[in-house]
């Protein structure tokens, strides 16, 4: 203690977060961490895990491994990279936006042989593409796309993807941080051969953890390479083994994540996956018909779009950052800001999990209504909330009770 100051408890802001993740988490989800910390190897603790093994495997809609890494979304990315190829291996990394590249970046750090699909952003990468790189590229280990591109708002057509990665004899990785418990996802179905997402987004508990789903095929071949990851922490088969029947132990687990994780996986199977995502495409229609109203620009198709991450060309005028400022300085609204390519030349609005109600779209477009006009751009008072409610009578969202 420094001249005797003494330091308060902490406390943060309340916010309406529609960002790009986090989302808000269910005051469920933060009582459940609270809860008393026992050891990770506790018969109790893994009671917990047997039965989340069970849980995220009806999340991921498979009956295959489900687990979850310590760590964001992004050790769920470089544990799938790190596992499923050597170094030299051809790993062909679709991209069509921040988030594909930041999966380059990390495969080029582990001296993968990337061959990187690039594509236009703001539109689904026709698989017809991934068909031709294969071709030229028959030695091909990994193929690795991503379901829903937060950065650019996209959806991508990855049972398709993964169908001819198995065609070429390779692997198929994909990430689903936006997708998971937010719009359909089947891992079995899809034969997808490892997938990883994140707590913070439609799942609605805190950022931290990242439940991840893996194939057998997958499992066997990081059994039996020739060569170790050069990861230990991130090695998949050594936490599926954590996690596995065994219990073999392995780093100390994130137990109070693992108990929010829990939590906010039981309340996403309790709403109903089904009614989960038609919650999140119905808030989601409400936002575009208000933001339609107020003549902003959506750049992505009506095929390509995502329901949770919605992309919105800035005006010409109109200053990203002093849009977003004034939304949280006045409204306590937090939305995201354009990244790579489409920085400064859109925002990006999320709703997502516990974040994705009729009250926040309405909250959003009242606020926008009240700041444009502010930088110059004239909108209709009153019509952008007039449309979302209209919208909302013909295609109401479940009511979130979970
Ligand atoms: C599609 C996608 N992948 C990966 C990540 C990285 O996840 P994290 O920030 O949890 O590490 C994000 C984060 O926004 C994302 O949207």
């Amino acid at each position: 203690m420094k001249n005797g100051q003494r330091y308060e408890p902490l406390t943060v802001p309340r916010r309406v977060i529609l960002g790009p993740g986090p989302s808000s988490a269910n005051p469920r989800v933060l009582r459940a961490m609270s809860l008393p910390i026992i050891g990770y190897l506790d018969p109790a603790f893994f009671e917990i895990l047997d039965e989340m093994t069970g849980m995220l495997g009806e999340l991921f809609r498979t009956e295959q491994r489900a687990f979850a890494v310590a760590g964001s979304g992004s050790a769920g990315m470089e544990a799938g990279l790190v596992s499923l190829a050597q170094p030299g291996d051809t790993v062909i990394i679709c991209s069509y936006g921040y988030f594909c590249e930041r999966q380059i970046l990390m495969a080029e750090r582990l001296d993968l042989n990337v061959v990187a699909l690039r594509t236009e952003w703001g539109k689904s990468m026709d698989p017809a593409v991934l068909a031709e790189a294969l071709k030229e590229h028959p030695e091909t280990q990994l193929v690795v796309g991503i379901h829903a591109e937060t950065s650019a708002g996209t959806i991508h057509p990855i049972a398709e993807f993964a169908r001819l990665a198995h065609e070429a004899g390779a692997l198929f990785m994909t990430d689903v941080v936006t997708s998971l418990a937010g719009c359909e996802l089947e891992f079995d179905a899809w034969d997808l051969d490892y997938a990883y997402s994140g707590s913070q987004k439609c799942l609605a508990a805190p950022p931290g953890i990242s439940p991840v789903a893996l194939s057998e095929r997958g499992l066997d071949y990081i059994r039996g390479r020739q060569k170790l990851s050069s990861s230990w922490y991130l090695d998949l088969s050594l936490i599926a083994d954590y996690w596995g029947t065994g219990h073999k132990p392995h780093h100390t687990a994130p137990v109070s994540m693992v108990y929010g994780l829990r939590e906010a996986v039981a309340m996403a199977l309790n709403e109903g996956l089904a009614q989960r995502w038609k919650r999140h495409e119905a808030n989601a229609a409400a936002l575009r018909a208000g933001l339609d109203a107020l003549n902003l620009e959506m750049p992505v198709s009506e095929s390509d779009r995502l329901d949770q991450l919605t992309i919105v060309r800035l005006p010409v005028g109109v200053d990203d950052a002093k849009l977003r400022t004034q939304l949280l300085n006045e409204y306590s609204i937090e939305i995201g800001r354009g990244l790579g390519k489409f920085a400064g030349e859109v925002i990006r609005i999320g709703l997502m999990g516990e974040s994705c109600v009729p009250a926040n779209v309405f909250a959003l477009l009242n606020a926008l209504e009240k700041t444009l006009p502010e930088q110059g751009f004239e909108v209709g008072r009153g019509a952008a909330v007039a449309a979302a409610s209209a919208q909302l009578a013909r295609n109401p969202s479940p009511l979130y009770s979970a």
